[in-house]
């Protein structure tokens, strides 16, 4: 794979090599004194069209703990505001010769469409409602670094799935890591058609919950919804909201995850996202860097074993 846009034609084995590659960055992506020097002479570009804390900084950090050029590009203050197209912006990137843009885009397959002009890898950092592979990634990470495993557990994903790129990335992963898949959401906030997802659909946390291993709860996306569409807070939270009496409904040591940012007592209790025996939240963020790590080494390899030629 030359770029990576989504989890979606992935093999396990694939998935796998990168979830190894990216354990055995775990100790390198916390420590500044383990940089290595995989990257040096590489450049990466972060090129975000949508805000973002996680994904946009571990990027950073990973390309600098392997020594690449890291390049941020603000869009607030670029060109874009004067109109410039998406693909103008990325053909102005391509003549600077970047090894890999990062790319985040409010539009689904603004990414792909953008791959497919540049010579560079492209890393798909979440495309409107589409994909955000290397959050599915290090949401993999941390459940088989905490449970040993994918395979055999039942996840749910709980909430706003409609406007979500992070279950769809997930659903894809999971399944094909041999997880089950449950989503539990109000109709509304449902995809069209959810069963062809190959997963289970409840509309009640409680039945959905049963037996569940893993709970993944979703940011409620209210600046994605128009109008009617918007429901209210206090009363999501007391349906869809997680919360310890909804988790009991769940397996007895079932974990909590979240993909950030959290509305806390909007889908999460606050106490509980914070429970560190419960809630893997924090080591999710910290994998992020160790997964961005692989993705960078893989993706780069082509061009490092060329010019080791
Ligand atoms: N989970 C995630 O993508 O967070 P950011 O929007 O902060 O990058």
């Amino acid at each position: 794979h030359r770029h990576l846009l989504g989890i979606e034609g992935l093999s396990p084995l694939d998935i796998s090599l990168i979830l190894d590659l990216a354990d055995s960055y775990v100790d390198q992506s916390r420590r500044i004194d383990k940089k290595s020097e995989l990257m040096k002479g590489l450049t990466v570009i972060n090129l975000f069209f949508e805000n973002s804390t996680r994904t946009r900084t571990s990027f950073e950090a990973a390309a600098k703990r392997l020594d690449a050029d890291v390049i941020n590009m603000s869009v607030s203050s670029s060109s874009i505001k004067k109109g410039e197209t998406l693909i103008d912006t990325a053909m102005t990137l391509n003549a600077m010769h970047p090894d890999v843009l990062v790319v985040r885009h409010a539009n689904s397959g603004a990414v792909q469409l953008l791959s497919e002009k540049v010579d560079g890898a492209v890393i798909n950092a979440g495309d409107g409602r589409h994909e955000h592979p290397t959050q599915a990634l290090l949401d993999a990470l941390t459940i088989r670094r905490r449970r040993g495993t994918i395979g055999g557990l039942t996840v749910a994903i709980c909430g706003d799935i409609a406007h979500s790129r992070v279950a769809r990335s997930n659903i894809q992963l999971l399944q094909i890591m041999g997880a089950r898949v449950r989503l539990i959401a109000p109709p509304t906030l449902l995809p069209s058609k959810p069963e062809r997802f190959g997963v289970e659909v409840f509309t009640d946390m409680r039945e959905g919950l049963q037996d569940v291993d893993i709970v993944m709860m979703l940011r409620l996306q209210l600046e994605r919804m128009q109008g009617a569409f918007v429901p209210s807070v206090r009363e999501y939270f007391h349906f869809f909201g997680l919360d310890r009496q909804k988790l009991s409904y769940a397996k007895p040591d079932a974990l909590v995850m979240h993909p950030g940012p959290m509305n806390r007592g909007v889908e999460i209790d606050s106490e509980l996202a914070d429970d560190i025996d419960r809630s893997l939240i924090r080591q999710q963020v910290e994998m992020g860097v160790a997964v961005r790590m692989a993705c960078l080494d893989v993706l780069t390899r082509p061009l490092r074993e060329g010019a080791a030629q």
